[in-house]
Formats: C-alpha cells, sequence, structure tokens
C-alpha cells in the first residue's frame, strides 16, 4: 500500500544544462511504474523542470506564506513554479542555516498547506550513534518536525545519518532496520496506527546503484533520498531500477 517513492536532492548543484539529465531520468521511470521518482533541483530550475514528466520538488520552503523575508521562498511561490513536493529540515539546513524542530515543522505544515508533499527529513550525528542515542535523538526529531494532524499523502519521512551523507558510508542493515521500525512505531503513537502506516519513510545517505537493492529491501525502507547519485542518469537510473525490482 506503501508506492517506493524514489527522491532525487540536487542540493546547489545543477544548472540548465544539467536539465538534461531529466530526460533519461523520465525515461526510466516511465518504465518502472510501480515505484514514485521525484527530483528537487535548485529552485531556480523547478520551472524549468517541470514537463520533464517527474515530479518536481523543492529543497526547502519559508514557514510564512509571504512578507519581509529577503531571499527566503514560500511554499506558495514554489507550488506556482511547480513544485509537488518540498524537503524541510535537512541535515544541512539544521546545521548551516540553525533550523530547530520547531522550524521544519512549521516548514512541513506550510508546504502541506500549499498542496505539497513534505519530505521530513531526520537523522543523528556520528557522535550520538557512538554514544547509543540514535533512535532516541531521531524519535526527538520525529515529535518535534512531524505535524500532529499530517495524513500519509502529504507527509514522507527521510531518515539520513549525517555521517552517511557524502560520505560512501552507510548504516548496517540491521541499523537501517532499527531505525525505520522506530520511526514507524514513533509516528504511530503520534499520528495514529493506520495513518502511520501510511506513511513512506526513506532512507538517504550514499545510496548508490550498488546499495540500493540490499537498502530497499528493509522493512520500512519505502524509498531512497539520494543526494550525489541523483546528478546524472547514469547514476540515478540504476537506483530507479533497482527500486522497481524490490517492488
Ligand atoms: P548523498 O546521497 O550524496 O549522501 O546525500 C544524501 C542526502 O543528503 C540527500 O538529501
Amino acid at each position: 500500500m506503501r508506492r517506493t517513492l524514489i527522491v532525487g536532492n540536487w542540493k546547489m548543484n545543477g544548472d540548465r544544462a544539467a536539465l538534461a539529465e531529466l530526460g533519461g531520468i523520465a525515461t526510466a521511470a516511465a518504465a518502472c511504474p510501480a515505484i514514485d521518482v521525484a527530483i528537487c533541483p535548485p529552485a531556480t530550475l523547478i520551472a524549468a523542470a517541470t514537463g520533464s514528466g517527474i515530479a518536481i520538488g523543492g529543497q526547502d520552503c519559508h514557514a510564512a506564506a509571504r512578507g519581509a523575508h529577503t531571499g527566503c521562498l514560500s511554499a506558495g511561490m514554489l507550488v506556482e513554479a511547480g513544485a509537488a513536493l518540498c524537503i524541510v529540515g535537512h541535515s544541512e539546513r539544521r546545521c548551516d542555516q540553525h533550523e530547530t524542530d520547531a522550524d521544519v515543522r512549521a516548514k512541513a505544515i506550510a508546504a502541506m498547506a500549499a498542496g505539497m508533499i513534505a519530505i521530513v527529513c531526520v537523522g543523528e550525528t556520528e557522535a550520538e550513534r557512538d554514544a547509543g542515542d540514535a533512535v532516541a535523538v531521531v524519535a526527538a526529531q520525529i515529535d518535534g518536525s512531524v505535524p500532529d494532524d499530517a495524513t500519509p499523502d502529504a507527509l514522507v519521512v527521510a531518515y539520513e545519518p549525517v555521517w552517511a551523507i557524502g560520505t560512501g558510508r552507510v548504516p548496517s542493515i540491521a541499523d537501517v532496520a532499527e531505525m525505520h521500525g522506530a520511526i514507524r512505531t514513533r509516528l504511530s503513537a503520534k499520528l495514529g496506527a493506520a495513518a502511520a502506516g501510511g506513511v513512506r519513510i526513506l532512507y538517504g545517505g550514499s545510496m548508490n546503484g550498488a546499495n540500493a537493492a540490499a537498502l530497499l529491501a528493509v522493512a520500512d525502507v519505502d524509498g531512497g533520498l539520494v543526494g550525489g547519485a541523483s546528478l546524472t542518469a547514469a547514476a540515478f537510473v540504476p537506483i530507479i531500477e533497482a527500486a522497481q525490482a524490490v517492488g
């Protein structure tokens, strides 16, 4: 009942020429009808990316609908540009822009109110995992970042261990299974079992064509949030195909 979702997060990478990659990605997505595929390019490319045949998303939005917030973009602006999804609370923003759980929650509410799927990111640092606190840290992020009335059609959670992002390191399959199960349990306590059962929980952090099948086969892993390996069709398509094969 949970359709696998593979999302590419281009971060601050890509220009108009890079949009050529979307052709190959869209072709692969069309050949894999069992799964959903989306790309979150820099906001300046959203409008140009729509019409590619795959869903397009933002990487962040402001919590307010409008106002004196120089340099920021509202959820409604992203929707007008063509975004259907929006990442909120990525660890890079929690770190670089000092976003708190409350900030992330407000952004998720704004994204949902504008009609987008909010992809709420959570994940522990390496120090937190080494201290044995990973599950507790992520549970607290779920409590603080996920809106109380979120519904499965509007909420996706992405578990991205900070130490796995861009490093080539991934957690063990057992650790991924433990964390995704813990996230589902926490969502059940917050949203009710029925709603939580429909929320897709993505894994993110150094996912690539070689490790995607094993990660996507883990119970409660409902897709991937992919950074570096989403920048080219050559790197991203094998992940899409692995997801289709896993089902
Ligand atoms: P990498 O796939 O480059 O590790 O990035 C993961 C990520 O942060 C996606 O949001």
